[in-house]
């Protein structure tokens, strides 16, 4: 059964010579639902008692086998890192810079596509934070965030922990109370419109002051803004960790969730002081804890969320190529690894588009994908009864 939009379809069997199919609850081709606690192998056995399908070290399937007629199905998935700001589509951008009366520094849309080629992650910010100037009035975001939760869905993405910026635009003069709202009017209803769950996580600029982070959760909490949590996002190397404790502390105080943006191009250092000073309970990227075992196995541990984005750390050059990236051994070390897409307007795709690569390139099996599934909604601050209606449509029960 196809279950993609058409366009989105015909462009994804145009790239890779795969049927898709939507996901049957079955983890395994062919194998029946699992009903018990664990899933089961693709040869029936539970999951804690298979072999890790990547060993660190062992050779991976190379693309030519992977690209065989298997189908690709699509998993229900939480999606734990999404830039809201990030789903911004070229097309979208001109189209709300016409609404706004604003001229871009871009002719038309291939001029604007010209500059999606990145060096780092700095490199990406400048564009990101420029092209956030089409985004003026409530009806703005709320487009943004209902074109997001479309494409999503189309993903297979069920449950979504949705980051947005508010300093970049407050800083900008646009009313805190505008962004908020226009994203979150959409998030309200996204269950019934979308069949998607979402939470709103304010992320805070690193490369900004601490008070001035402080000054805008004050007024988030004021305005009684429906957040779950808050983040720290923005440009990691020299702006660490310890610069945000007291953020960090009154968020807990009040009650918040906490995540941090660590080891995406910052050293492992800033994935401890995360966890140590912030007290975050989930990771953004951390993919350069691999350069320190000793932090490798307390996140095993302690079974710490670690929220990957295969194609943004390909596009923002913190692996060379996808068939580089540590994905594969995070999943061998036993780590509470997820897929996904970051900021899918300027990064070549959405989840599915980067489990199809991940499957493409690297040969990921049906039986890791699942896995990468599960841990991303028992790694979502969705509510309990949430978790275990998507765990079920796994194939756990
Ligand atoms: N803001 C949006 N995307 C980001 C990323 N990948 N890293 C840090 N800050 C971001
Ligand atoms: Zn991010």
């Amino acid at each position: 059964m196809l279950h993609w939009f058409d366009s989105i379809g015909a462009r994804a069997l145009r790239a890779y010579p795969y049927r898709m199919e939507t996901y049957d609850g079955a983890p395994g081709p062919g194998g029946a639902p699992a009903l018990s606690d664990a899933p089961v192998s693709d040869a029936g056995q539970p999951l804690a008692d298979q072999p890790l399908t990547e060993q660190p070290g062992a050779a991976q399937p190379d693309a030519e086998e992977a690209a065989t007629d298997q189908p690709v199905k699509l998993l229900p998935v939480a999606e734990l890192h999404l830039h809201i700001e990030g789903t911004l589509e070229p097309e979208l951008i001109f189209a709300l810079a016409e609404r706004n009366g604003i001229t871009l520094p871009y002719a038309d849309l291939d001029e604007l596509r010209a500059r999606y080629e990145f060096t780092d992650l700095q490199s990406f910010l400048d564009l990101y934070y420029a092209n956030m100037a089409v985004l003026q009035t409530e009806q703005d975001f709320a487009d943004m965030t209902r074109a997001y939760l479309a494409r999503a869905a189309a993903a297979g993405v069920r449950h979504a922990e949705i980051m947005m910026d508010p300093q970049a635009h407050v800083s900008r003069g646009v009313p805190l109370g505008t962004c908020v709202n226009g994203v979150a009017s959409v998030l309200a209803n996204s269950l019934e419109e979308f069949g998607v769950s979402t939470l709103l996580i304010a992320a805070f600029l690193r490369d900004l002051s601490e008070e001035s982070a402080l000054e805008v959760l004050e007024q988030l909490l004021a305005m009684n803004a429906p957040i779950a949590g808050i983040g720290l996002d923005s440009a990691e190397v020299g702006n660490p960790p310890a610069k945000f404790e007291r953020l960090f502390a009154r968020a807990k105080e009040a009650g918040l969730h906490r995540i941090a943006h660590a080891g995406e191009e910052g050293p492992p250092s800033y994935i401890i002081d995360a966890l140590e000073l912030l007290d975050v309970e989930r990771i953004d990227h951390g993919i350069r804890c691999m350069e320190d075992p000793d932090l490798v196995e307390h996140l095993v541990a302690e079974r710490v969320p670690l929220t990957v984005c295969p194609l943004s750390n390909v596009r923002l050059r913190a692996v060379d190529t996808l068939a580089e990236h540590p994905l594969p051994a995070m999943l061998a070390a036993g780590l509470n690894v997820s897929v996904n897409s970051d900021d899918p307007a300027y990064f070549g795709g959405y989840v599915d588009d980067n489990f199809l690569q991940l499957q493409t390139v690297l040969g990921l099996s049906e039986f890791d994908r699942v896995r990468l599934a599960s841990n991303s909604i028992r790694s979502s601050f969705a509510d309990e009864e949430r978790k275990t209606e998507l765990l079920a449509e796994l194939g756990y029960s």
